[in-house]
């Protein structure tokens, strides 16, 4: 391992000066003498596997978790973990019923990340197959190529046996229309008397917002990292995108180093939210390098979002008071086990899997306030 136990303890007395809300364990560790934090969470993860995702991951986490204690590779344990939630109709951040771009299609991007060959393999802009992170891996295994997007990449998971599907569900199908007919001056209008507000089949996401008209609107997206009882590292990213997006515009999601990265010699971090925040910060690589200097997963990601505050200066995407006017959240996992998380805004809860127990734990947070 190529951080020390010192640098590791610098850390932590560097985490513990911070003034910021943490309500991770390493958080409420923060009241205590510089370097509890590390000693406590050895203590606690004594090679035992340690998962993180997104708040949407609880069923990512233990699928993960399970398969890694079953001496399955991480990467192969995180994948399956996601694939649930992409799945999943009713999580319109992801895979088989997420959000359509503004013509009503699915594209969907992902990206893997392998601790112990530092590979990666990526897909962006897919359409048609459920399960982009598998496809993503696939690119890692089976090509000597990082990322594959767009008709290439179909083409590509075809022949690998992917069968074509239709992604779009009746729901979000409902929301994508809702969006077309809010928008001013446009040809398509609501039913005579339609609700505006609302819908009875909400998305499962946690990371949905209400925009035109109602309409769900999201950057929402699952990522999970994890750690095996050996110390290595995998992280997968998957996602629909942006809402309603320009056919083709892609996020952070498949970018290595934005949306995920694993560093088997120090640990791994991953993106959910605006992407081109984290693509314009090189958001999940810094905050492996910030772990690498010293800093705890939470204070890697709290920094990093100080520097996406510092950066936005685009007054389209800033509210009068200077705040970002969007949402984004960071996950880490560190070798040693410690992990962590932190948004923009308060509120927000990432999925945990560790010392055998599965769980919500509050992120950190830079903004009192939700970001809708
Ligand atoms: N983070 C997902 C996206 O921006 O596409």
């Amino acid at each position: 391992m190529s951080v020390s136990r010192r640098s590791f303890l610098q850390g932590a007395a560097a985490a513990a000066a911070g003034t910021l809300v943490a309500g991770t364990s390493e958080g409420m560790a923060r009241t205590k003498a510089p370097g509890t934090a590390i000693d406590r969470e050895r203590r606690r993860s004594p090679g035992g596997p340690v998962v993180v995702a997104s708040g949407n991951g609880l069923p990512a986490t233990a699928k993960a978790a399970e398969m890694i204690l079953a001496g399955r590779d991480p990467l192969d344990a995180v994948v399956a973990g996601v694939n649930i939630v992409e799945l999943d109709p009713d999580d319109h951040s992801v895979g088989y019923g997420g959000l359509p771009n503004e013509d009503g299609v699915v594209q969907l991007d992902s990206c893997v990340m392998h601790g112990p060959t530092h590979n990666a393999g990526a897909v962006a802009a897919l359409q048609n197959i459920k399960t982009p992170s598998r496809v993503a891996q696939l690119v890692m295994e089976r090509t000597d190529h990082v990322l594959i997007v767009g008709e290439g990449a179909l083409r590509f998971a075809k022949a690998h046996g992917f069968r074509e599907e239709n992604l779009l569900t009746d729901a979000a199908r409902r929301q994508w229309l809702k969006w077309k007919e809010a928008r001013r001056g446009g040809d398509w209008l609501s039913p005579a008397g339609a609700e505006v507000e609302g819908d009875d089949q909400a998305s499962a996401s946690h990371d949905v917002m209400r925009g035109p008209g109602g309409a769900e609107f999201t950057y929402g997206t699952i990522n999970c990292c994890g750690l095996d009882t050996s110390g290595d590292l995998a992280g997968v990213t998957t996602t629909s995108g942006l809402s309603y997006k320009i056919p083709g515009r892609v996020g952070d999601s498949p970018i290595i180093g934005a949306g995920l990265y694993v560093d088997n010699d120090v640990g791994a971090a991953g993106a959910t939210g605006r992407g081109e925040a984290a693509i314009l910060n090189c958001g999940s690589y810094t905050i492996v390098e910030l772990m690498r200097q010293g800093r705890t997963p939470t204070e890697a990601c709290l920094e990093l979002l100080r520097r996406v505050v510092a950066h936005n200066v685009d007054p389209r995407l800033r509210r009068p008071n200077g705040e970002p006017d969007f949402g984004l959240i960071f996950y880490a996992v560190r070798k040693d086990g410690l992990y962590g998380s932190a948004s923009i805004r308060s509120g927000r809860q990432f999925a945990v899997n560790s010392e055998g127990r599965n769980r919500l734990e509050d992120c950190a947070y830079l903004f009192e306030g939700q970001h809708e």
